[in-house]
């Protein structure tokens, strides 16, 4: 399918800034969003961000050379402004010439300041309504509000209320882009008509033919209905939206000393993955309990998390049970090329601002 023409309100100030087609961003997520996805995102004309938060230093240097070989497009790069060598990050970034800087959660005046002097545009997202003003007073550019149906990470406000909040809160400072739950033409003129400069969606370009998610786990994502989600904070105690698997629904239905020996049956299958002793684990555990609210279950499952995760993700293990997912999962029945996937929107944004506004 060839890329169609915008109609005139899909180019909006977001497109304009950051120098894409569309008002369309594939988000940057952990172990899925790497040079081949966003390399085809960006070659698409919408903007991709690469998921560095999984990344060492290292790894990251080598997935912005990738994609640079990809494309010479824009892109940008989601990252954690808690880690360590986030300065070591930005300065790879810069050198890259990459566009955007996409945050989880809100960046620190510092880190915003040395974007803007490289030319960067910052987008963190946000959860509450409270978190758009806390990074509207940071200064970024733009912000990427995420309904509490969207994957990952998430709150508890649903995008239609979450939404039009946020543009509120910010109006005339910041622009704003809508997420959770968006996956097609109609869901982007909506989040155009509450005041958003565009859609970012996760779930939807996850089950795409360039995400390198293993076939065995996209069946798996693509077997899941809308009910078949959870919020879980058994995890890694944060609130995590997932397919709610055996192993999620054991973790969610038994007490924490019911759920303990769960939760250690699974960390000692991935004991040789994460080079850990039960006794060094035990002590992080320790150092990780005592600043939350933590049970000894939810911090064995915390330590474990992120190598269960890409042991599904990346290596396609379909017995590991930690699917992280938007509910929109529930409506998507295909695997279609990220080309394809951007016609089919955009061509339905168009139908549908032709059929609301008679032009
Ligand atoms: C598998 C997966 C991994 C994710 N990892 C990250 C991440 O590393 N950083 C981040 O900011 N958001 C992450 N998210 C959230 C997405 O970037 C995005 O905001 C969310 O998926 C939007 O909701 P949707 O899935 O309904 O489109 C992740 C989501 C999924 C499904």
């Amino acid at each position: 399918m060839s890329l169609p023409e915008p109609h005139p309100a899909l180019k909006t100030p977001f497109v304009q800034a950051v120098g894409i087609r569309y008002p369309i961003v594939q988000t940057g997520m952990g172990w899925v969003a790497g040079p081949r996805l966003v390399a085809a995102s960006a070659e698409a004309g919408i903007l991709g961000l690469l998921a560095s938060a999984t990344m060492t230093a290292p790894q990251l240097e080598a997935a912005l050379a990738e994609v640079r070989s990809r494309t010479d497009k824009p892109f940008g790069v989601n990252m954690r402004v808690d880690s360590d060598d986030v300065q070591l990050r930005l300065d790879m970034m810069i050198a890259a010439g990459v566009k955007v800087a996409s945050f989880v959660g809100a960046p620190n005046a510092k880190v915003v300041e040395r974007c803007h002097a490289a030319g960067m545009f910052v987008i963190p997202t946000v959860g509450a309504r409270r978190h758009a003003e806390k990074v509207a007073a940071i200064g970024v550019d733009a912000l990427i509000a995420q309904g509490g149906e969207g994957g990952g990470h998430t709150g508890v406000v649903p995008t239609t209320l979450l939404l039009p909040a946020a543009v509120d809160a910010v109006a005339g400072k910041v622009m704003v882009l809508g997420a959770g739950g968006f996956y097609s033409g109609r869901g982007l003129v909506a989040a155009l008509s509450y005041g958003a400069q565009g859609v970012a969606m996760g779930t939807r370009f996850l089950m795409t033919e360039e995400s390198t998610v293993p076939e065995a786990i996209k069946a798996q994502y693509l077997a899941a209905s809308v009910t078949d989600t959870v919020v879980s904070t058994k995890v890694d105690g944060a609130p995590q939206r997932v397919v709610a698997t055996d192993l999620i629904r054991a973790l969610e239905a038994k007490s924490w000393i019911r759920s303990l020996p769960k939760a250690l049956a699974n960390a000692h299958s991935f004991r040789r993955e994460t080079g850990l002793s039960l006794s060094q684990m035990l002590r992080e555990g320790a150092a990780m309990k005592k600043g939350n609210e933590l049970t000894w279950s939810q911090v064995v499952m915390a330590a474990n998390a992120p190598v269960m995760t890409k042991a599904a993700l990346v290596d396609g293990r379909t017995d590991v049970g930690i699917l992280p997912t938007g509910q929109v999962v529930g409506a998507l029945d295909g695997l279609p090329t990220v080309a394809d996937l951007v016609a089919e929107i955009v061509t339905e944004a168009n139908a549908t601002l032709t059929r609301l506004t008679g032009a």
